[in-house]
């Protein structure tokens, strides 16, 4: 995808986040008492920003049915939900005849496209992938590429396999799908290269931006990248919608994904069941009441980046140079990567382990005693996490992801807290237990 390439963190330091969110200021409670809640789980999902809820808001005044009346709310609905979908058109840079699909989510978004790929298609991806972007292809036509150690190596590799199928099978239709930014490592994948590569052999190019579109520009038709999908809660616009975008034609060609109300243009009696001509456009597999919340609130979060780039580039610039920093300098810390040290550039996820020390334990540490938020485990990247971490006992480990919810403290404060465990457990590796969970002190009112 074409990325903008960073100046060095050496010359920037912004200290604070340059959009608003609505948690910024959220305390929560700790064994220590209550402090200001450290964010660093984005990849997992992100909170509202502040403009996303204002639009919600805004939008629940008049909120109607999209494409189903004349009434003043459902005209404004429907309005707005089309001028959402144009927004999300620009942001990813759509050509003009590309298709915007709103989905639930990245995972619903590969699964339309899997069922709407051409019979026969062989499909070509990376078993670094997020399992939703790994899984949905079907066995019978999809080719697993290893985990390469290096760029090179997975250029050569995709190169390999393409030629192999064009000399042995002569699939009419080839897919190969990349990863934009891994949600594991965070290492941006190079995806002009891998696009000169597919080219070569007419395949068509899928990228999965769950973890780019947040943080970097996308833009399809420069890259000459065929088709995107990402989520709007991992893009600050919690409210159930993603998204699939680009070309038009399978989709078009293909059966609704979602057989309903919207996705017809007539229904007529038949033999049996009666016989349905199918809607053209993003409506053949938008199946149902969209949902134009949803579709709004991404939209605003599209709006907000697209307007404040630069800052939020070198803002999140500064806070991912300093998580990295931070964590690798500390005895027994060691942070996992796929390709060979520093050859690509990053987002904001780092995943990292500590000696004798079970991740589960470390990122409920983190919380129970800092009010700190990161995530542990395999992060649905099974193959992934297998191959990096199989000399790791449990084979799991601790992701630190930063967006804009996060802050300068927020990172000293994990990196502080990281440094203070990885040393109480090396002076006493037995002696170390686990806080325990404070349990019915963390429970929230219900929010209704
Ligand atoms: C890289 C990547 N792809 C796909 C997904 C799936 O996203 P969703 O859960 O929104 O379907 C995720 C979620 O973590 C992800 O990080």
């Amino acid at each position: 995808m074409s990325v903008t390439t960073l100046p060095s963190s050496a010359t920037l330091s912004p200290t604070s986040s340059p959009v608003a969110t609505v948690c910024d200021d959220l305390l929560v409670p700790t064994l220590n008492g209550p402090v200001d809640f450290a964010n660093l789980d984005h990849a997992a999902s992100t909170p509202a920003l502040a403009a996303v809820k204002d639009a919600v808001d805004r939008t629940l005044r008049t909120y109607s049915s999209v494409h189903r009346g004349n009434g003043y709310a459902s005209r404004v609905t429907s309005r707005w939900y089309e001028l959402a979908r144009a927004e999300i058109a620009a942001f990813v840079g759509a050509r003009r005849d590309d298709s915007v699909i709103f989905t639930r989510t990245t995972t619903d978004s590969w699964a339309l496209l899997a069922h709407a790929l051409p019979a026969h298609t062989a499909v070509f991806v990376f078993a670094t992938e997020h399992h939703s972007t790994l899984l949905p292809w079907g066995e019978h036509r999809t080719v697993t590429l290893p985990i390469p150690g290096c760029v090179p190596e997975a250029l050569g590799t995709l190169e390999a396999a393409l030629a192999a199928d064009a000399a042995t099978s002569g699939s009419q239709h080839r897919l190969v799908v990349l990863c934009g930014a891994s949600n594991v490592t965070g290492e941006i994948w190079p995806i002009e290269r891998f696009v000169r590569v597919a080219r070569r052999y007419g395949a068509r190019v899928a990228v999965d931006a769950a973890q780019l579109a947040p943080h970097r520009r996308i833009d399809l038709a420069e890259a000459d990248v065929d088709y995107v999908a990402f989520s709007g809660h991992k893009l600050y616009a919690p409210f159930g919608t993603g998204v699939l975008a680009g070309r038009a034609d399978w989709l078009d060609a293909a059966a609704p994904y979602l057989v309903g109300g919207g996705a017809t243009s007539q229904v007529r009696p038949g033999a049996g069941a009666p016989r349905a001509t199918w809607a053209a456009g993003a409506a053949r597999h938008e199946g149902g009441s969209p949902n134009v919340i949803g579709a709004v609130a991404l939209a605003a979060a599209c709006s907000t980046l697209r307007r404040h780039w630069s800052a939020v580039e070198r803002y999140e610039a500064t806070l991912t140079a300093r998580l990295r920093e931070g964590l690798e300098a500390i005895p027994g810390v060691r942070t996992w990567s796929i390709f060979d040290r520093d050859s690509v550039d990053r987002v904001g996820v780092v995943a990292f382990t500590v000696a004798g020390l079970d991740s589960g334990d470390v990122s409920a540490t983190l919380s129970f005693e800092h009010g700190i938020g990161v995530r542990d485990g395999k992060f649905c990247a099974h193959l992934l996490t297998d191959h990096l971490l199989a000399a790791v006992p449990q084979g799991t480990a601790v992701r630190a992801s930063v967006g804009l919810a996060t802050t300068t403290e927020h990172v000293e404060r994990l990196i502080a807290a990281v440094a203070e465990l990885a040393e109480r457990v090396r002076r006493d590796p037995a002696g170390w237990v686990p806080p325990a969970d404070p349990g019915a002190e963390l429970e929230a009112p219900r929010p209704w």
